[in-house]
């Protein structure tokens, strides 16, 4: 039940505190996320944590995609991650072709399952995160000097929260879940 509790009152947090988040819980949190499910445990995300303020405004001016609301998010988070992934592993054989009809979709699966373990690991040690999915990747890859195999999936800023937000509105489970008896 304390699982349940933790997937539930995880929330985006958008203003954080100054506080820094200490090496030994970034530590915690990538060992946490490194127990998430992967295609044939392939684990191909990365983690890059930025902390630099020069660095995390220059992001929020220049690759953000002009998007005000992130680029304030980025102003005001003592931390950033860049979510990586490893290009040309998860979802494709040895020979470089696809595994299955999904092509290379299966890595921005993996990244997905990826973001949420991190923050719900974040989450458990108190601390805030929100992903952020409006932002030029290639802007932020040649910024922070990104591996050339690496490919940027999502970005999470990060820090101790200086809010807490309610929930927003969720669907039903009627709306969500489909049992079926007869197929
Ligand atoms: C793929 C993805 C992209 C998102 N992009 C943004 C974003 O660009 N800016 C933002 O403020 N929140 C972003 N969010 C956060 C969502 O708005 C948030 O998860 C949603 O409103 C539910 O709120 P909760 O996370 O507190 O439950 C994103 C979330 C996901 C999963």
């Amino acid at each position: 039940m304390e699982m349940i509790r933790g997937i539930k009152e995880r929330r985006s947090i958008r203003s954080f505190t100054d506080q820094p988040v200490p090496d030994e819980v970034w530590q915690e949190i990538v060992s946490a996320a490194s127990y998430a499910p992967s295609w044939k445990n392939t684990q191909i995300c990365r983690y890059t944590v930025l902390r630099a303020r020069e660095k995390i405004d220059e992001l929020a001016s220049a690759a953000v995609m002009g998007f005000e609301h992130n680029a304030e998010i980025l102003r005001n988070c003592p931390s950033l991650v860049v979510l990586s992934y490893q290009n040309g592993r998860c979802g494709y054989e040895r020979d470089g072709s696809f595994s299955t009809s999904k092509g290379d979709r299966w890595q921005m699966f993996d990244a997905g399952i990826a973001a949420q373990t991190f923050c719900l690991a974040a989450s458990a040690y108190g601390v805030g995160t929100v992903i952020l999915g409006i932002f030029e990747e290639d802007e932020i890859a040649k910024r922070i000097h990104l591996p050339e195999q690496e490919t940027v999936a999502a970005l999470i800023a990060a820090g101790y929260p200086n809010e807490t937000p309610q929930a927003p509105k969720r669907k039903s489970v009627e709306e969500l879940l489909r049992l079926e008896e007869n197929q």
